[in-house]
């Protein structure tokens, strides 16, 4: 099968190498890809906000399948427009896809499923922004309500921090504050059906032991040995399958890829967010473990026969995924330095790898160049989760791109047993 993947960070380079290494595809596409994409896929430059030019691009590589792994192409609209041309896509139409596109919107859909997640205000003026968070007190929970690149959401205890995040938004929710540690929980469904994945943890702050701004993710791993074992199940019956059957209800069902990340709390599992893609840098570990050919499990959503398909394999063992960030991120990433070390970083028994995010190849093509806030994504697997650690940190450090950064402490305490 011919398969081309929208996209270009570190999922898409993850989605690329499994589907690379499934047997049933033959020709594999990435649009606009990145440096490392264009080791395993034939990548072409494309606005991938432009449904039209997406869909041409399909049509014109003869495309039997498109994926499509960001959220702003989904918000835009661009599966649609594929589907349109009568070519499969993995990724929910437009109005799915407000799952993630608006806060509130997924807010609704949570109360009318009666899924469990914080409480939570609509607010559109400062009056209704003061009485929401006078009502629930800090620390304060504020996110805008549309997408905004993981620069949306502003928990505090300082009042006025609140109140200036809200202001700079035009429609915000406000909401409870959920303690407990975090859980993202991916599930692949075709609209009907729901096929959870493993859980997976990821490292929201910038700086070791969670300090400094949040960021697009530092580092996840996978599994997580700490998790009630029936956790999977709970989700899937409280949050996954009652959210996809009220979509189904709307007449607007969702296929693709449905992001659950869930706060553990002391009085029960909420859900925090909602996603409609495959999450970055989850993706990397959960599909490290994966050894259900990657290919079919997707074509099955998309054309709706999740139902038939046989139960997900997965390899014993962990997995622990290192994001290394450019100096300065996330709040002013320096761009254009060279990266050095890729291929000693990568082990001779595939053990190791190197991921790519924001990469480019020099106008020379002699090196590899960064070019975004989060650069690569370096990941290991192992017997456990310190072996894949040790492997993964061992790959960081044979890497070298001036100024950048990475967290120390990716799966320490779940690995330590704690
Ligand atoms: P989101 O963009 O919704 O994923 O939020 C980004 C991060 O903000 C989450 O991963 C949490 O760490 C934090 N967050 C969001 N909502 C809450 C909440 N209600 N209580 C505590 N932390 C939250
Ligand atoms: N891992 C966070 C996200 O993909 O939004």
């Amino acid at each position: 099968m011919k398969v081309l993947v929208i996209g270009g960070g570190a999922r898409e380079h993850a989605l690329c190498r499994a589907l690379s290494l499934d047997p049933e595809v033959t020709s594999l596409h990435c649009a606009p890809g990145n440096a490392g994409i264009a080791s395993v896929a034939q990548v072409h430059p494309v606005d991938q906000l432009d449904g039209r030019a997406v869909a041409d691009l399909a049509v014109e590589l003869g495309a039997e399948f498109v994926v499509v792994g960001p959220e702003a192409p989904l918000v835009a609209g661009v599966a649609d427009a594929v589907r349109e041309r009568a070519i499969p896509v993995f990724g929910p139409g437009i109005e799915a896809a407000q799952l993630e596109g608006s806060k509130a919107f997924a807010k609704d859909i949570m109360a009318a499923a009666g899924v469990p997640t914080a409480r939570s205000y609509v607010c559109t003026t400062p009056e209704e922004v003061a009485e929401a968070l006078d009502a629930f007190g800090p620390p304060y929970v504020v996110k805008d309500d549309g997408l905004a690149a993981g620069k949306g959401v502003v928990v505090t205890d300082d009042l006025q921090a609140a109140i200036d995040h809200a202001a700079g938004c035009e429609r915000v929710v406000i909401e409870e504050y959920l303690d407990g540690p975090e859980v993202s929980l991916f599930a692949v469904t075709d609209g009907t059906t729901v096929v959870p994945l493993q859980p997976a943890q990821d490292f929201k702050r910038v700086g070791d032991d969670d300090a400094g701004p949040n960021t697009g993710g530092m580092g996840a791993y996978s599994p997580l040995p700490w998790a009630d074992p029936k956790l999977v199940e709970e989700v899937l019956d409280t949050v996954l399958q009652p959210t996809v059957d009220e979509l189904r209800r709307r007449g607007t069902p969702f296929s693709g890829l449905l992001y659950a990340g869930l706060a553990i709390t002391s009085r029960g599992m909420r859900v925090i967010e909602f996603n409609a893609r495959f999450g970055d840098p989850e993706t990397q570990v959960v599909l490290a473990r994966l050894k259900t050919p990657l290919c079919g499990l997707l074509y099955a959503a998309a054309t709706g026969h999740l139902a038939d398909f046989p139960e997900l394999r997965w390899r014993d063992g962990a997995a622990v995924t290192v994001v290394v960030a450019s100096e300065g991120y996330p709040a002013a990433p320096v761009s254009g330095d060279p990266i050095l070390g890729l291929a000693e970083a990568e082990s001779e028994d595939g053990t190791a790898y190197v991921l790519h995010a924001g990469t480019r190849l020099a106008d020379d093509g002699s090196t590899v160049l960064s070019a975004g806030g989060r650069v690569l994504s370096v990941t290991a697997t192992g017997t456990d989760l310190t072996q894949a650690r040790a492997r993964a940190y061992d790959a960081v450090s044979k890497i070298t791109l001036r100024g950048s950064h990475h967290r120390s402490d990716i799966a320490l305490k779940a690995a330590q047993g704690a």
